[in-house]
C-alpha cells in the first residue's frame, strides 16, 4: 500500500494486517469472546448525529484543551498499550517522541517492553507522560513505580481498573499467542510471510517488559507470568484511598463505566475518570464507552476531566465524545496501527489524520472552539 493511499485510520489496520505477522495482528485487533463491547465501541458513535450550524465557522476553530494546569493543542491521548515494542523496534520509544513532537499526552504502559525511563527517556525530556499502572498485590511494588514514576518525570498516574484477571481472547488462545514467541514452524512460516516486520525486529536483542526486570527474571513469558500473579483481583475503593495517599500528582481511574464509581473515584480523591471497557478486550458485553459517557458526565458534573477510550477511529468520533462530555479522547489501536506502519513517523500520521478529521467538522459544522461544544450539537435518533 503506497504512503499517499494511507488516509484514515482504516487504512493504516488494512496495512499493519499485511505487514504484522498474523498473530501479532489479532493480538493487537482482537477482544474478548465474541467481540460485541469491541464493535459497539466504534458502532455506538454512528448512533450519534450532529445537529450542525450555518455562518458560525471559522478557518482555524480553537481545539486545544487543559486538564491539571497544563494545556493542550489537541483532544487526543495516546492509550496505554502493552508490549506495543513488539510491532517497531524501540515502540514505545518511537510513540513517545512522535506524541512530543505533536504535543500530545501519553499514557505509558507499565507493561511495555522498555522501562518507563527509556521511554521518558525517548521524548527528549519534551511532551507529557502519564504512568499507567495496575494495582499489584506487593503495595511495595506499585511504591517502587509511584517513585521511579516521579523521578522520570512522568506526571500523573493512570489506575486500570478492569484488569483484574486478563480477558479470555478468544484469537490469541487459537494463535497459541505468546508474547516470547518460540520458534515454532507455524510461527516461522507467518515471520517469512512477513518478512520486513522480521527484518526490521531481528536487531532488538532479547525482548523483556524491562520495568520487571528487578522482581522477575527469565523470558517474556515468564515476565507475563509474574504480573499476572501480581495482579490484584482483590482490590477496592480502599486501594485507590491508599494510592491516594501515596502519590501526590493528578490521579486517574481508567476503566469506568458506572456514574457510581466515577462519583466513587471523585469522592476517594481522585482528579480525572477515564471512560473504558480495555477496548472490549475485557469483559464482552459491557457498555460501550461511547453509551457510558452520557450517564458518567451527568453524575460527574464537571467537577473533573473525563477522558474517554474506545473505538476511536475518526476525528467525528472525538467531537462527538466532546459533546457528550468528554473533556479529550485517547487512542488505542488506532496509533498502534500507524506504529506498525511507519514506527513514531506512522504514530504521528495516524494522530494528524484525527487532528484533521476534527478540524474539518468543526469548520463545517459551525463550531469555533471545543467549549462550543455540548449536548445540543448532537442528537440520537431512534434505531
Ligand atoms: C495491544 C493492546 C494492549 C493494551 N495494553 C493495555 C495495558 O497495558 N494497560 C491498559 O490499561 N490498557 C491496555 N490496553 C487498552 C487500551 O489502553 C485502551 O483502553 C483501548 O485500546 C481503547 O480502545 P481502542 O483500541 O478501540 O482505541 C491495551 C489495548 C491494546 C489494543
Amino acid at each position: 500500500m503506497k504512503r499517499g493511499s494511507l488516509v484514515n485510520v482504516q487504512d493504516y489496520r488494512k496495512a499493519a494486517r499485511a505487514v504484522l505477522p498474523r498473530m501479532l495482528f489479532d493480538f493487537v485487533d482482537g477482544s474478548a469472546l465474541d467481540g460485541q463491547t469491541a464493535s459497539r465501541n466504534c458502532a455506538g458513535f454512528s448512533d450519534w448525529w450532529f445537529r450542525a450550524h450555518s455562518f458560525r465557522s471559522t478557518a482555524e476553530p480553537d481545539i486545544s484543551w487543559s486538564a491539571f494546569g497544563q494545556r493542550h493543542a489537541a483532544p487526543v491521548i495516546i492509550a496505554p498499550t502493552g508490549a506495543s515494542g513488539l510491532l517497531w523496534p524501540s515502540g514505545e520509544a518511537e510513540t513517545a517522541e512522535a506524541a512530543a513532537r505533536r504535543g500530545h499526552v501519553m499514557q505509558v504502559s507499565a507493561g511495555s517492553l522498555l522501562s518507563m525511563e527509556e521511554i521518558a527517556a525517548g521524548g527528549k525530556g519534551e511532551g507529557e507522560r502519564w504512568l499507567q499502572l495496575f494495582l499489584y498485590r506487593d503495595r511495595g511494588l506499585t511504591r517502587e513505580f509511584l517513585h521511579r514514576a516521579k523521578a522520570a518525570g512522568y506526571t500523573a498516574i493512570c489506575v486500570t481498573t478492569d484488569a483484574p484477571v486478563h480477558g479470555r481472547r478468544e484469537r490469541d488462545m487459537r494463535n497459541g499467542f505468546t508474547i516470547d514467541q518460540r520458534l515454532r514452524l507455524s510461527t516461522l512460516l507467518d515471520a517469512a510471510i512477513h518478512c520486513r516486520w522480521w527484518f526490521r525486529m531481528r536487531g532488538s536483542g532479547r525482548l523483556t517488559l524491562k520495568n520487571f526486570a528487578g522482581r522477575a527474571t527469565g523470558n517474556m513469558n515468564d515476565m507475563a507470568a509474574y504480573i499476572a500473579s501480581v495482579l490484584d483481583p482483590d482490590v477496592t475503593w480502599d486501594d485507590i484511598s491508599w494510592l491516594r495517599s501515596e502519590w501526590e500528582g493528578p490521579l486517574i481511574i481508567k476503566g469506568i463505566l458506572h456514574p457510581d464509581d466515577a462519583c466513587e473515584a471523585i469522592a476517594r480523591g481522585c482528579d480525572g475518570v477515564q471512560i473504558s471497557n480495555h477496548g472490549g478486550r475485557q469483559l464482552d458485553g459491557t457498555l460501550s464507552a461511547i453509551d457510558a459517557l452520557p450517564a458518567v458526565s451527568d453524575a460527574v458534573e464537571g467537577r473533573v476531566p473525563i477522558f474517554l477510550d474506545g473505538g476511536i477511529e475518526r476525528g467525528t468520533d472525538i467531537l462527538k465524545a466532546i459533546a457528550l462530555g468528554a473533556t479529550a479522547c485517547v487512542i488505542g489501536r488506532a496509533h498502534l496501527w500507524g506504529l506498525a506502519v511507519a514506527g513514531g513517523k506512522g504514530v504521528e500520521a495516524v494522530c494528524d489524520v484525527l487532528v484533521a478529521e476534527l478540524r474539518n467538522a468543526m469548520v463545517i459544522g459551525g463550531w469555533k472552539a471545543l467549549s462550543d461544544l455540548d449536548r445540543s450539537a448532537v442528537t440520537r435518533l431512534p434505531q
